[in-house]
């Protein structure tokens, strides 16, 4: 451990360390994005279809491209979204680029799975505001829809198999071969910049909490865990779910890959810039007043972490 000036007792994130120390000696807390996911690639299509289609909104102004955009890393510029007749939401939508690794979805882990959050967006009413019949019959009357619903899915369209196309194009979304990733598979180096960045995220500690596949994804953790964050409290976190005292202000753990390309950050998109959130990240989650120096590093390596973009992107349409 470094010795430098912290905020609160170093103890407190050395103990911090030890938890989450990773299974092997030798073995690195991040793992690098497959080159291959398994997925059905008729199912996947026709729910790229279904994911740009704004007809699956009560206005037919908003679809889920209209929040998760392909040209901002599957998240939203715009600090929280917005949905059908202009509504206001109360969150930065999350990247949908490698969404599938994550444990839960939702900042509050509320949805157990890709299929289980697309139901989410479609009956919120500050989102897409619907309800299944209506897409039902909408699908239906779309000639190319009820043709490609019946040979996938053996049946008219139905609510649920929409969920599951949607989903299986999700699974779709991952974006491998960053240079970080090169790096873990020893097929390249780390500028010293970069590496110097790489070494802080482990000393400082943001490994505890940002590690695994998607450096990020696999817990929840609060924000504020040293210095209290004062967030927007009607923003619904972990507490929402299980009413535990200690759940207040605990997210599920964003991932960072592709962290660049999503600005603005944090569930209340109050971050407008990489730097500003992890110079907030390193004081309120760790206790660490970053040096100029050290920011850069760690922004450096950040940047390694910026995958290609999904190939069923790039596959014509
Ligand atoms: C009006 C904007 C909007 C629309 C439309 C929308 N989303 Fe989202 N999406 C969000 C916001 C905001 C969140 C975070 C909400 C929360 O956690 O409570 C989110 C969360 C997600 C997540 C969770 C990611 C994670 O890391 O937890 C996935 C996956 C996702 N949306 C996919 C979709 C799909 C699929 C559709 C279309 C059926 C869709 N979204 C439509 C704004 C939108
Ligand atoms: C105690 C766990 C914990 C530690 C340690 C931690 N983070 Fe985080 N990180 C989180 C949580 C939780 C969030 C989501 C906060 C929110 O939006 O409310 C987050 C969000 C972020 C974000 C914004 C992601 C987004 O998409 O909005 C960045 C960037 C980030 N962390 C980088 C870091 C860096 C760099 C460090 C080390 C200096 C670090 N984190 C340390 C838990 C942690």
């Amino acid at each position: 451990m470094m010795w430098r000036k912290a905020l609160v007792p170093t103890g407190l994130v050395v103990l911090a360390l030890l938890f989450a120390a990773p299974a092997g000696a030798t073995e690195e807390p991040i793992q690098p994005i497959p080159l291959h996911v398994d997925y059905d690639k008729e199912k996947a299509a026709l729910g790229q279809l279904l994911f740009m289609d704004p007809q699956i909104s009560s206005d037919g102004s908003v679809s889920c491209h209209s929040c998760h955009s392909f040209d901002h890393g599957g998240a939203d510029p715009r600090p929280v979204s917005i949905g059908v007749r202009g509504a206001k939401g109360n969150a930065n939508a999350p990247t949908v680029y490698n969404a599938y690794f994550n444990f839960r979805q939702f900042w509050n882990g509320r949805a157990k799975d890709l299929k289980d959050q697309a139901n989410g967006p479609i009956h919120n009413p500050v989102e897409m505001d619907m309800v299944p019949a209506d897409i039902e019959r909408y699908l239906a009357s779309n000639a190319y829809y009820d043709k490609a619903f019946r040979k996938i899915y053996g049946r008219a369209p139905a609510y649920d198999d929409m969920l599951d196309a949607v989903a299986e194009f999700e699974k779709a979304l991952f974006t491998p071969n960053c240079k970080f990733d090169y790096y873990l598979r020893e097929q390249t180096e780390l500028s010293s910049l970069e590496a110097a960045g790489y070494r802080l995220f482990k000393t400082l500690g943001c490994i505890t909490c940002h590690n695994g596949i998607n450096i990020g994804g696999n817990s929840f953790q609060k924000f504020g865990l040293i210095i209290p964050y004062t967030w927007k409290p009607i923003f619904p976190d972990r507490y929402d779910i299980t009413r535990d005292p200690k759940d207040k202000n605990v997210y599920k753990v964003p991932t960072l890959r592709n962290i660049e390309l999503t600005a603005p950050y944090f569930h209340d998109g109050s971050a407008k810039t990489l730097k500003e959130a992890l110079t907030k990240m390193a004081y309120h989650n760790l206790g660490f007043e970053l040096t100029d120096a050290e920011v850069k590093a760690i922004e450096a390596f950040l940047r390694t972490l910026t995958g290609q973009k999904p190939a069923i992107l790039k596959e014509g349409r």
